[in-house]
């Protein structure tokens, strides 16, 4: 017999039916709460509200579980690369070889930009943030149409949008940093596979081409798979509220590269650097940033620190805290913030405060880490993760166009504003 929850208010009661996911996850479905009671929900910041069902990534916060369609990370960190998880991720199986090597193709193919672009880029300072071009010029994308776009079937032109987001999405990238050191764009090169292709664009020279050992590449490909989906995160969210209003996926993705930009999600990688640099230079010790964060001293945080989700441990910061090790030690990285995070680390993990409140190092304490060692600026360490949450992104826009049951997305409020009063001319104002 199918679950319900009554709930009684004054005079009316409703039985809300229960939902169960496939892990057991349990769900109220309110969708008739309005009509028969008059009540709505209030959850600001929705910690607890499901807005979709989804069959893309799977996270229990408690246990650290995370699994992309099924696959645990730690299966995908260790056999798989990003292209293959990107097309698992949006496609929902692992690819055969004809599938894979087939989107490996679009990928180089999709991979340079309209040489009109030039001109978008010039518009900005040299200086201009690096996430703001990207989620300007990953909306500019949609308005230089594929030749012959008008001819493809839906299926087609799904995948060519796909392809050319995943894979022009690094080359922006890599063209803004160029222009913000005043060197000259480096395209893509088709021999290279995805991520050599994106440091050749970053750090090669005319007539010297930046060959990345192969322990760079690897670390670089495992910062962007564990990136690559999160479920109804911030700007995840974001996209499937945009594209529930039919916006195209390039305006959808858009969005959500503005939403993942913000320091409480995409942007800690960044502010983790800001302030590992701030204590190392200021003189600042790890056991005061500690004393800080506790108090919220001007309202500081331990960046890096905390889950919404998370409350054990974070996986992808277990699988990067060793890769971290590894790639360290085999490019022989000295680097004293290293010690500060170590540190900080250590003390945080040990004190009260953080155990207590369940606040454990996340995914962004070590990336940052790990893409100062291979040569990343730090300003482009959020850039990086766009990159790598791209397919998560089409994923969750994708399912949300197919499913049947989704509606644009509107919530309701609570209005706490001044009731009905007159309007008063100017001169008759206190
Ligand atoms: N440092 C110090 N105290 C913290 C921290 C932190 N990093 N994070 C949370 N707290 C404290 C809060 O002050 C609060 O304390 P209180 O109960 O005494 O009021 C308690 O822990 C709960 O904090 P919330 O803000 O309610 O937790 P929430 O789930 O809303 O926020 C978040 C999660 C945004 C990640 C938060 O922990 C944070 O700001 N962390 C630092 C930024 C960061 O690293 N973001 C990256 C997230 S991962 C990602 O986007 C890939």
């Amino acid at each position: 017999m199918a679950r319900t929850a009554k709930l009684t208010f004054e005079d009316r009661s409703i039985d809300l039916p229960v939902v169960e996911g496939t892990e057991g996850e349990l769900g109220l479905d309110i969708g008739k709460l309005r009509s028969s009671t008059g009540l709505i929900t209030l959850d600001p910041g929705y910690g607890n509200t499901g807005s979709c069902t989804s069959e893309i990534t799977f996270i229990d916060g408690e246990k650290g579980i995370l699994r992309y369609r099924g696959i645990p990370i730690e299966q995908l960190a260790k056999h798989s690369t990003f292209v293959e998880v990107a097309w698992l991720l949006i496609f929902g199986k692992l690819p055969n070889r004809a599938e894979l090597d087939d989107f490996r193709e679009r990928l180089v193919r999709n991979a340079s930009l309209h040489e009109a672009f030039k001109h978008h880029f010039e518009g900005f300072l040299v200086d201009a943030p690096p996430m703001a071009i990207l989620s300007a010029m990953v909306n500019t994308i949609a308005c230089f149409p594929r030749h012959g776009e008008q001819d493809e079937s839906p299926e087609e032109r799904f995948i060519e949008d796909a392809a050319q987001l995943i894979s022009k999405v690094r080359t922006i990238a890599a063209h803004s940093y160029r222009r913000s050191m005043g060197l000259p764009f480096i395209y893509p090169d088709p021999k290279l596979p995805y991520v050599a292709n994106f440091l050749h664009m970053m750090f090669s020279m005319p007539y010297d081409t930046h060959h990345a050992s192969p322990e760079v590449v690897d670390a670089l490909n495992l910062i962007l798979l564990l990136h690559a989906d999160h479920e109804q995160n911030c700007s995840a969210s974001t996209v499937r509220t945009v594209g529930s209003s039919l916006a195209n996926i390039n305006a959808s993705c858009a969005a959500a590269i503005a939403a993942l930009w913000g320091p409480l999600h995409g942007g800690a990688n960044m502010a983790v650097l800001e302030m590992l640099e701030a204590i190392h230079k200021g003189g600042v010790s790890a056991a005061d940033a500690i004393k800080m964060a506790k108090e919220g001293t001007d309202g500081f945080r331990l960046m890096g620190f905390g889950h919404r989700v998370y409350k054990n441990f974070d996986p992808r910061a277990r699988i990067l805290k060793a890769a971290a090790d590894k790639v360290l030690g085999q490019l022989g990285v000295k680097d004293p913030l290293l010690d500060v995070a170590r540190q900080l680390e250590e003390m945080a993990l040990e004190d009260p405060y953080f155990v207590e409140r369940k606040l454990y190092p996340n995914v962004d304490f070590y990336s940052g880490i790990i893409m100062r060692a291979i040569g990343i600026p730090t300003n482009m360490f959020t850039v990086l993760f766009a990159i790598g949450r791209m397919p998560g992104w089409i994923a969750q826009w994708k399912e949300q166009r197919d499913d049947p049951k989704s509606r644009i997305a509107r919530p309701r409020q609570i209005y706490i504003g001044a009731n009905e009063n007159d309007y008063v001319p100017i001169d008759q104002r206190p």
